[in-house]
C-alpha cells in the first residue's frame, strides 16, 4: 500500500528551488505535456495559495502575460506582475472581482480548488463537486473561444457526470493524473481545450 510522505522528493524539490509549493510540479508537468500556455497568454487560478501554480504559470506567460490569482487565503510574496486577491471565489462579488482585475478574457483558466476536509465523506465529496463545477461557471464566464481549463477533480460518483459537463463546453476533454500527485491520491486533473461557449 502507498504510504503517506509529506516530505517526499517533489516537497524537497521545491524548498530547494524556493517554490511555495510541491503542487507547482503539478501544472508545471500539465502545460508541458499539452503546450497548454503561451508568451503573452492571460490566466486566471483559482484556489492559488501558496503560490506554486502561480509561480510556474507567471514564468510561462513571461512579462508580457498576466497572472491573476484567487484564494481564501493570501499568497505571500507572489511573483512580480501577478496580481492576487483572497476572497471566496463561491461569492459572486469575488469572482466579479478577479474577472474585473483580469480586465478581459482569459486564455486559461487554472483551479486547484480544495476543500478544507472535515473527514465526513459525503460532506468533503458535495464541497469538492461545488468547487469543480464553480471553476468550470467561472471559466464559461472568462475564457475567450479556444481557451483552455484545466481543473482539479477528485474521483468519486459524480465524477462522469462531471465530465460530461466539461464535454458540453470543450471540444477537447482529458483527465490526467501527474506525477507529483500524492501516491495513493484520488487526484486527478481535467484538461479542457478549445472553449466553445
Ligand atoms: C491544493 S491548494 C492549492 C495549491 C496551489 N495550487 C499552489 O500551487 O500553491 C487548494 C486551495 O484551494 C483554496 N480554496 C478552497 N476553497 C476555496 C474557495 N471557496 N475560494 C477560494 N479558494 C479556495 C484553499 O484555500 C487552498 O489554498
Amino acid at each position: 500500500m502507498a504510504t503517506y510522505e509529506p516530505r517526499d522528493k517533489f516537497y524537497r524539490k521545491a524548498r530547494q528551488l524556493g517554490l511555495p509549493s510541491r503542487a507547482a510540479f503539478k501544472i508545471e508537468e500539465l502545460i508541458a505535456r499539452g503546450d497548454l500556455v503561451r508568451k503573452g497568454g492571460r490566466v486566471v487560478d483559482l484556489g492559488c495559495a501558496p503560490g506554486g501554480w502561480l509561480a510556474i504559470l507567471a514564468r510561462a506567460v513571461g512579462p508580457d502575460g498576466f497572472v491573476v490569482g484567487v484564494d481564501l487565503a493570501e499568497v505571500k510574496g507572489a511573483p512580480r506582475g501577478v496580481v492576487t486577491m483572497a476572497g471566496d471565489i463561491l461569492d459572486p462579488a469575488v469572482s466579479e472581482r478577479v474577472a474585473a482585475a483580469l480586465g478581459g478574457k482569459a486564455d486559461l483558466v487554472t483551479s486547484d480548488l480544495a476543500p478544507k476536509l472535515t473527514g465526513i465523506a459525503v460532506r468533503d465529496e458535495a464541497r469538492s463537486h461545488e468547487l469543480i463545477e464553480m471553476a468550470l461557471e467561472f471559466a464559461i464566464h472568462t475564457l475567450a473561444p479556444g481557451g483552455t481549463l484545466i481543473a482539479k477533480i477528485f474521483m468519486s460518483g459524480d465524477f462522469t457526470a462531471i465530465v460530461r459537463k466539461f464535454k458540453e463546453h470543450f471540444a477537447k476533454v482529458e483527465v490526467k493524473r501527474t506525477k507529483a500527485s500524492r501516491p495513493g491520491s484520488a487526484e486527478l486533473y481535467v484538461i479542457a481545450r478549445d472553449f466553445i461557449r
